[in-house]
């Protein structure tokens, strides 16, 4: 086991759950960035994920709080907490308790996930979760595919970064993915927040083939270190979307989805069965790169290939915005 040397409380969206998982009325307990916490959906439908101890006396609202119209009821005493964690109600008293607050995160639902911001300094968020309909501008949306299909792993030893840094790991697709050729970047921007990659890539013909004549490729928008979608052109049309969060110093819960675009005037009996197989294909293909992942072990500084210098130098620099060291050597 190799545990990952990076900060584990990095800033920036990550998933949590999906949405379809917290039905109104719901309590949903979860652990992420080292803190238990809970998401419950109100009778309005709004979300919100809080800090899961109660300030009163540390009760955890996933065993037995209940959601009372807009507000969350503790079990033990039958405090509320409102959707910005202010305490509403002591039921035996005239007066909530007005100083006491619990942690509240912000909060976005997303492409039929549950986003959270994460920032130890706990500043509001400066840029969005990517949509992996809209981040493209093409004007696609869910109804252009068919339904998400999703693979979850909990639980596992590696880094949001490892997961990044294939996006410029141009020669793991022939060992890992088992393309005939090596793929091509075409652009790498990362220069904000939010990072673009884009590459040439094929996974059909042989290896006599030149990457120049491929006309197929990936366009990849990562916003920040949690979230990472993905746009296939000139092949099957699939968007991805791929997720990665800290549970604590060690581990991190993998989240990937995959949509196949359906194409107007097949025969949508046929149709279907085909767009589910081949995104178990797409699944199939980023559980390999979670097999190296989850064991393989950061190296800092890498033996790297001339050609690989530039992007992987590109990208841990980008990285390091992300991670608590930065801004307090900033500030230091
Ligand atoms: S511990 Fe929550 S109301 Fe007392
Ligand atoms: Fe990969």
């Amino acid at each position: 086991m190799a545990k990952p040397p990076l900060s584990m409380k990095p800033t920036g969206w990550f998933q949590v759950a999906w949405s379809d998982e917290i039905a109104v009325g719901d309590v949903h307990k979860m652990k992420y960035f080292d803190q238990e916490m809970v998401a419950w959906r109100a009778e309005s439908g709004r979300l919100t994920v809080m800090n899961a101890y109660c300030e009163h006396l540390g009760a955890h609202l996933g065993y037995g709080g209940k959601v009372v119209g807009e507000v969350l009821q503790c079990p033990f005493h039958g405090w509320q907490w409102s959707q910005q964690g202010r305490n509403v109600c002591i039921p035996y008293q005239d007066h909530p308790n007005r100083g006491r607050r619990m942690r509240t995160y912000p909060v976005v639902e997303r492409n039929e996930s549950v986003y959270v911001w994460h920032d130890v300094q706990r500043r509001e968020p400066y840029f969005d979760a990517p949509d992996v309909f809209g981040a493209f501008g093409d004007g696609c949306s869910a109804a252009d595919y068919w339904p998400q299909q999703r693979l979850h792993a909990e639980r596992l030893e590696l880094h949001p970064q490892y997961v990044l840094e294939n996006g410029v790991d141009f020669a793991h697709f022939k060992y890992v993915h088992n393309t005939p050729i090596v793929p091509v970047f075409t652009r790498h921007d990362f220069s904000g927040a939010v990072s673009f990659v884009d590459f040439t890539i094929t996974f059909e013909g042989d290896d006599g083939q030149k990457i120049e004549d491929v006309n197929s490729g990936v366009e990849a928008v990562n916003g920040g270190l949690g979230i990472a979608v993905t746009k296939s052109w000139g092949m099957v049309d699939n968007r991805t979307i791929s997720a990665i969060t800290p549970v604590d110093d060690s581990t991190c819960d993998v989240r990937f989805m995959v949509y196949i675009g359906r194409t107007p005037g097949k025969d949508p009996a046929r149709a279907e069965p085909r767009a589910r197989e081949f995104g178990q294909e797409v699944i199939r293909q980023f559980s390999q790169d979670i097999e190296i992942w989850s064991h393989q072990r950061y190296s800092d500084p890498p033996a790297l290939a001339p050609d690989e210098y530039e992007g992987f130098t590109a990208i841990r620099n980008w990285a390091k915005q992300f991670y608590p060291d930065a801004y307090a050597s900033q500030e230091g």
